[in-house]
């Protein structure tokens, strides 16, 4: 089949375009730049280039996303050009990689990616939703960005459980493989932790003799990352690599 991936330049894409390609798959790889083998530009952003990055595909996994951007313009008006752009009569299956707790985390980027599944949900494509939990080097660049000098405060009672990317991959190359489901599907890490467990294990690893405090944080916001927010529902596929694994490159 052809397959398009839209963030085929990312950290999950570029892992799902070889593993598509094993399985005999013709691979368009999209990004801004069309960089790489297979490469083909398209701005999400404002629809240039998207009807020739598109022609003739029959599957698409959307993992484009503009998290530190403007989430409402590509991710959520993205998405809608990329509906638009699509051949309603060729498509059969649109992957549309999310984030699990989006539909109860009130974030803005959060709320973006809700919005761009209820655009694929009213499109009447053959959509399947995949919502996945935060990847393993996420939450080390988040531990990072918070560490002050000696220092490492992480809200108290926050909870994850965060997956290794080349598993996600796997898991959307295999659910891109497959019929859409219509609805959502969960991919989650092997565990839940909490936000303290993983600086711990991180500042243990990377930055010994860093010290993490915990720190209660108020809001909504915060609240539903405490009660499990972002952790995946008992039906969820889930991967076996640990936090602890990743860290020690195991
Ligand atoms: N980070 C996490 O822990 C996490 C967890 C669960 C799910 N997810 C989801 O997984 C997906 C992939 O995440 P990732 O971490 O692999 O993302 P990433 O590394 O930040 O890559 C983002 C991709 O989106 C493309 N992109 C950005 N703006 C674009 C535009 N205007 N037009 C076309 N392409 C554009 C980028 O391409 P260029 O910049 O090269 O053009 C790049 O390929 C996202 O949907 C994200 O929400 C992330």
């Amino acid at each position: 089949m052809d397959v398009l991936v839209t963030g085929g330049s990312g950290q999950l894409g570029r892992r799902v375009v070889p593993l598509l390609q094993q399985a005999g798959h013709a691979v368009r790889q999209m990004s801004r730049r069309g960089a790489g083998p297979g490469g083909v530009r398209a701005d999400l952003a404002t629809g240039r280039d998207l009807p020739a990055a598109v022609r003739g595909v029959d599957v698409v996994v959307h993992a484009a996303s503009d998290p530190r951007g403007d989430p409402w313009q590509v991710d959520v008006a993205g998405t809608r050009r990329l509906v638009q752009a699509l051949d309603r009569g060729r498509l059969q299956h649109l992957v549309y990689v999310s984030i699990v707790g989006v539909d109860r985390v009130p974030w803005n980027y959060y709320r973006a990616k809700f919005a761009a599944e209820q655009v694929l949900l009213a499109s009447g494509l053959p959509v399947t939703l995949l919502r996945i939990t935060q990847y393993h080097h996420f939450v080390d660049e988040m531990l990072a960005t918070a560490r002050r000098g000696p220092v490492l405060p992480v809200p108290m009672g926050w909870q994850a459980a965060p997956v290794d990317v080349g598993e996600a991959a796997a898991f959307v190359a295999e659910v891109a493989s497959g019929a859409a489901t219509g609805d959502v599907v969960e991919f989650g890490g092997p565990e839940a932790l909490s936000a303290a467990d993983l600086a711990r294990a991180w500042a243990a690893a990377r930055e010994p003799g860093v010290r993490v405090v915990a720190t209660p944080l108020p809001g909504r916001l915060s609240a539903a990352f405490r009660e499990g927010g972002v952790l995946p529902g008992p039906g969820a596929a889930r991967g076996r690599r640990t936090y602890a694994e990743h860290l020690r490159g195991a």
